[in-house]
């Protein structure tokens, strides 16, 4: 029995098989029902028992020396035929597209968002991610003991407590009126941090886009028109809005956005929970202590400041029910958003 199972090891070494079909041929005789090697097993069953260790690893061996081989085989002349067919295809072909890609939809989102603020004359501001005090809260009107700097709801670094991720993009705007005089017209996308626990709803990282438009005269009618374009734009045509009275430490008064529902057209779905109303955004006037704290005087100004998440609109753009989707980068995801929006 040895030595077939050694002759067998040879044969299988020295095997150089031409075709595909002949591989499949020779894994049947060997790795087959009926084949040798199980044949060779049956065999084994009656064995004397102090042969049976040393016979027992032998064949293991063999098993698995065939069973590698054979799937070496198969791709080593499975490709070669395949480079063989290529070789009589047409050579003036042209060649297929490479793939590159699409855009991560939170980026398409924002893409779109900045293109309709843009048209309205705004340009973009950027900021820092790690932020301190001033620029998240004190610049922005929050009383020192505002339930937003608490330790549940902004991420501290390294327990010093003027050194935070900003909870909001509305930072961005102080440093523009930090750097800018009126008349000032900016919106800002960035990441933002909240200490929230993970669900379909809710991350602790999140993107939000905010607006702020200072100047002479600026009025709530002119926030009101200016949303209503955005939402226009964004969500079609037919597209209507409602404010709803709100509050916010910097802006007096403060309302939040619904636009009506996309998907049922404001009749009443799932989608809005039978309202026909979709809640978008904050906003609302500078407060004219924001403007103050910023050097602004707001005697002669005044502004409105609008935000929304991110998220939050691609979800309703594109019909996703769970947020942590746009985390994960799960390509299966990924692919099924058309990067020319
Ligand atoms: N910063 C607010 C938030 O994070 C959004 C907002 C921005 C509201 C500007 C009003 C004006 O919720």
């Amino acid at each position: 029995m040895t030595d077939r199972i050694n002759d067998l090891l040879t044969r299988i070494e020295s095997f150089a098989p031409a075709t595909a079909a002949q591989v499949e041929e020779f894994r049947i005789a060997l790795l087959g029902k009926k084949g040798e090697i199980a044949a060779l097993m049956d065999e084994f069953k009656g064995v004397a028992p102090e042969l049976k260790r040393e016979l027992g690893q032998k064949l293991n061996r063999l098993k698995s020396a065939a069973v590698s081989r054979i799937e070496e085989l198969k791709s080593t002349v499975g490709a070669r035929e395949d480079a063989g067919s290529a070789r009589i295809d047409d050579m003036t072909r042209p060649g297929s597209d490479g793939h590159i890609g699409s855009r991560h939809p939170i980026s398409l989102v924002k893409n779109r968002i900045v293109e309709i603020f843009s048209r309205l004359g705004y340009t973009v501001a950027d900021g820092p991610e790690i932020e301190d005090d001033w620029h998240v809260f004190s610049a922005l009107n929050f009383p020192p003991e505002h339930p937003a700097r608490d330790m549940q709801d902004t991420f501290f670094i390294e327990k010093n407590p003027d050194v935070v991720l900003r909870t909001h993009t509305s930072s961005i705007q102080v440093r523009t009126m930090e750097r800018q005089k009126p008349p000032i017209r900016v919106i800002c996308p960035g990441r933002v941090f909240r200490n929230e626990a993970i669900s379909y709803r809710a991350h602790c990282i999140f993107h939000q886009i905010e607006g702020l438009y200072i100047d002479r005269n600026v009025s709530f009618a002119d926030m009101k028109q200016s949303i209503l374009y955005f939402a226009k734009e964004l969500f079609g045509e037919k597209t209507e809005i409602r404010m709803r009275p709100s509050y916010f430490p910097f802006t007096e008064p403060s309302a939040e956005v619904d636009v009506s529902c996309s998907i049922c057209g404001g009749k009443g779905c799932g989608v809005c929970k039978g309202t026909g109303w979709l809640e978008i955004m904050g906003c609302g006037m500078v407060d004219p202590n924001v403007l103050e704290a910023n050097g602004i005087d707001p005697n002669e100004y005044s502004g409105f400041a609008f935000g929304m998440g991110i998220e939050r609109i691609a979800m309703l753009k594109y019909g996703v029910g769970d947020l942590r989707l746009y985390f994960e980068n799960d390509v299966r995801f990924l692919n099924q958003f058309d990067s020319a929006l």
